[in-house]
């Protein structure tokens, strides 16, 4: 049969025709692992896109030739280059033509789908006719746009609000979860979840009788209607400012109005929901959003270097069952390793056991798989498994002469390459590696408490850990879904060196008479996850107390006595139900001030910028090499404000003499603990050569 169709060769598609007249489009991204949309992508799909609206074959299914999925999303890199919100337009106009081009094809479309389907790519399946999905863990769906700042532009939003409804498209879009093909199925989102094996049969079945597609019950229609919209929106609204400032995060909002004013026709929503995410693109939020997922690309690439180098571990032994150690345990057993845990009492590794069960229940539902996590994780009193480790974790109380005694015990029976890791939050590594024979072996594992939500690892490397080590434990990180940070040893490593003179200033605060309400809320305001009150009561207050007094020998910060003085009367915070605050049922209970109270007017100047001007010493101390690096520590280490992009983002982004002026003007107020760092010199200057 000679239907005009041949095969075509692009650099990052192929088109295949088979004996049926059915044509597959495959993507393989040149010189990449993952498919993006680029604009070198789409200018080829573009192309045979037209070749087949001129030459129509009987079916067509776009896939994957990348093994690790569809489509992640549109080129986030391309993003940061528009010079003008007009040039953006344009871009995001080209994309929804493309794509206008897929719809109208006369002939059935299929988006054949396993593993990543994000973003630009669910945008693209949702122009297919049909989607089918390999129902298997490694299928993840979703539109997380609304993290970078942004919402779907290449026609996502119309797409998901027919395919879904408004509640279901709206809520995904909102939040920017991604879901498993199951439960796309479920929201109508894909038409078939079906095992590896059928995908090609199923495809191949529906382009020869292609089934009715399937359309919303008129319920769900319903709630599109112009009448019902306002107030639905108003609901939508309410629930996301819960959760994030529209000053701060615009993209919800502008995807909820845009629902709102253009849903009842088609044509205008597809041109208002382009101008919407060309208006979003150019703003600080989403540049600065796409600049964080830029910072933790580049720490899981610093983790994927070490995985070149190393070996792949598969035991790992935890010594001390307490509070890191435990849930260090669990959360290793939990990313596949084998791991025993040593404790010098029963009673810690029980409890470890117990809280395992509690965060897998959640994290996994499923009792068998719960079981089957369970069974790699063993609780080991004496110590049997340290002889088999490949790796050791030390997690024992916070005390340089047990933790050289326990080396000194464990080093003659860990296998010759085991690598040994410490927890420690401040003593030197040089000073734990001197119980060593083999001092290279020694490098620093800083988790953040709780471990199964901060996605940030200190990498600490001591003047003996070798270079060989440190990129074993990057990778290693890295193995547990965390970002690896690499920093020197010295006191509070980055995260808690630069979080500990902003809680005090905040503790400093309360001690003038400023209600913790306002302080937090001040915080909060400037985007914090937390305030600084609830932060330090969250974390334990005798923890804060220890950390402040370590830092205070070689830090300019004096310990407030309010925090000692809770300390000492038990109040540690949420574990002990009191602290700075009250906690009932786990939350605290925040007085709010006198109706007329006027808070401080820089009081939200002297808690941030204490914490700019530590990051300014740490660069100084080349505590982390690249400002770059103290950015993205900061952030996943203590939630830094994402819209800003990171501290020193943020100093650069005011202007660094402006921020130092304002730090000398604290400084005459306030004392000594706000004189700028010499570190400034550096930066004025870089300002000053900038123009
Ligand atoms: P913890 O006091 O809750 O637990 C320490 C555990 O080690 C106890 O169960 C104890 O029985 C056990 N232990 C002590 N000596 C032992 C030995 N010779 N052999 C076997 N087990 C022994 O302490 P936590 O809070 O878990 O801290 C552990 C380490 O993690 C410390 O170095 C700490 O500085 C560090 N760290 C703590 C953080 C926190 O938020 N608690 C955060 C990051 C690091």
């Amino acid at each position: 049969m000679d239907t005009g169709i041949s095969n075509k060769i692009y650099r990052h598609w192929w088109l295949e025709q088979d004996e049926e007249n059915l044509v597959w489009l495959h993507l393989d991204k040149a010189d990449s692992s993952t498919n993006t949309l680029s604009e070198a992508v789409l200018t080829e799909l573009e192309d045979a896109l037209n070749y087949l609206h001129h030459h129509p074959p009987r079916g067509l299914v776009i896939r994957s030739a990348k093994e690790n999925g569809f489509i992640a999303g549109a080129d986030i890199g391309e993003f940061t280059c528009f010079e003008s919100q007009h040039a953006a337009l344009e871009a995001i106009q080209r994309g929804q033509r493309i794509f206008n081009l897929l719809e109208s094809l006369s002939c059935p479309t299929i988006a054949l789908i396993h593993g990543y389907c994000l973003g630009g790519g669910m945008e693209l399946a949702l122009a297919c006719r049909y989607r089918i999905a390999e129902d298997s863990p490694e299928t993840r769906l979703g539109l997380p746009e609304v993290r970078l700042g942004i919402h779907p532009g290449f026609g996502g939003t119309v797409r998901a609000l027919e395919a879904a409804g408004p509640l279901t498209a709206l809520n995904i879009m909102l939040t920017g979860r991604s879901f498993s093909a199951r439960a796309a199925k479920k929201m109508r989102l894909v038409d078939y979840a079906v095992p590896e094996r059928h995908l090609l049969n199923a495809a191949r079945s529906i382009l020869r009788t292609p089934p009715k597609q399937t359309t919303l019950p008129w319920w769900l229609k319903l709630l599109n209607h112009r009448l019902l919209r306002p107030w639905i929106a108003k609901y939508m609204v309410k629930t996301v400012a819960k959760k994030a400032v529209r000053a701060h995060y615009p993209a919800p909002y502008a995807l909820i109005d845009l629902w709102r004013h253009y849903a009842d026709d088609r044509e205008q929503m597809l041109r208002e929901e382009a101008v919407s995410v060309a208006n979003l693109l150019v703003g600080k939020t989403a540049q600065n959003l796409i600049r964080v997922f830029g910072l933790q690309e580049t720490l899981k690439g610093l983790g994927r270097e070490g995985e070149q180098q190393a070996s792949k571990p598969k035991y790992v032994h935890i010594i001390g069952a307490g509070v890191m150690g435990g849930d260090i345990a669990a959360w290793c057993a939990l990313q596949g390793y084998q791991v025993s845990i040593q404790d010098r009492e029963h009673k810690t590794l029980g409890r470890v056991i117990q809280r395992a069960v509690g965060l897998y229940r959640k994290r996994l539902k499923k009792p068998r798989l719960v079981a089957t996590t369970l069974d790699r994780l063993m609780p080991d009193l004496p110590g049997y498994a340290l002889a088999r480790a490949d790796i050791v974790i030390e997690a024992i109380f916070e005390d340089a002469e047990v933790k050289q005694q326990l080396f000194r015990e464990i080093e003659p029976q860990m296998k010759a390459d085991a690598l040994l890791c410490t927890n420690t939050s401040s003593i030197p590594l040089e000073t734990l590696a001197e119980a060593l024979e083999k001092p290279a072996r020694l490098v620093g594992l800083h988790f953040f408490n709780p471990v199964a939500k901060m996605p940030l690892i200190e990498i600490v490397h001591g003047q003996n850990s070798s270079a060989e080590n440190m990129l074993r434990a990057r990778a290693f990180a890295k193995s547990l879904s965390r970002l690896p940070l690499p920093v020197s040893s010295s006191p509070g490593f980055l995260v808690n060196r630069v979080l500990m003179p902003y809680l005090i200033e905040a503790v400093v605060l309360a001690e003038e008479g400023v209600p913790l309400k306002v302080i937090d809320d001040e915080a909060i305001e400037f985007g914090m996850p937390m305030g600084p009150i609830e932060l330090a009561d969250t974390v334990g207050l005798d923890i804060c107390l220890k950390v402040a007094d370590i830092l205070s020998q070689d830090m300019d910060i004096s310990v407030p006595e309010r925090l000692r003085s809770l300390v000492d009367r038990g109040r540690l915070g949420r574990k002990t139900g009191r602290g700075f605050y009250t906690f009932k049922k786990g939350q605290p209970l925040k007085t709010p001030p006198n109706k007329d109270y006027i808070p401080p007017v820089d009081l939200q100047e002297r808690l941030i910028l204490r914490m700019v001007n530590e990051v300014i010493a740490c660069l100084r101390d080349g505590v982390v090499e690249t400002p770059d690096l103290a950015d993205a520590g900061i952030i996943f280490g203590t939630g830094f404000a994402p819209f800003r992009g990171g501290p020193v983002h943020y100093l650069q982004d005011r202007g660094a003499q402006q921020v130092y002026k304002m730090l000398q003007q604290l400084e005459q107020r306030y004392g000594q603990r706000f004189a700028p760092d010499s570190g400034w010199q550096a930066w004025l200057e870089q300002e000053a050569d900038n123009g």
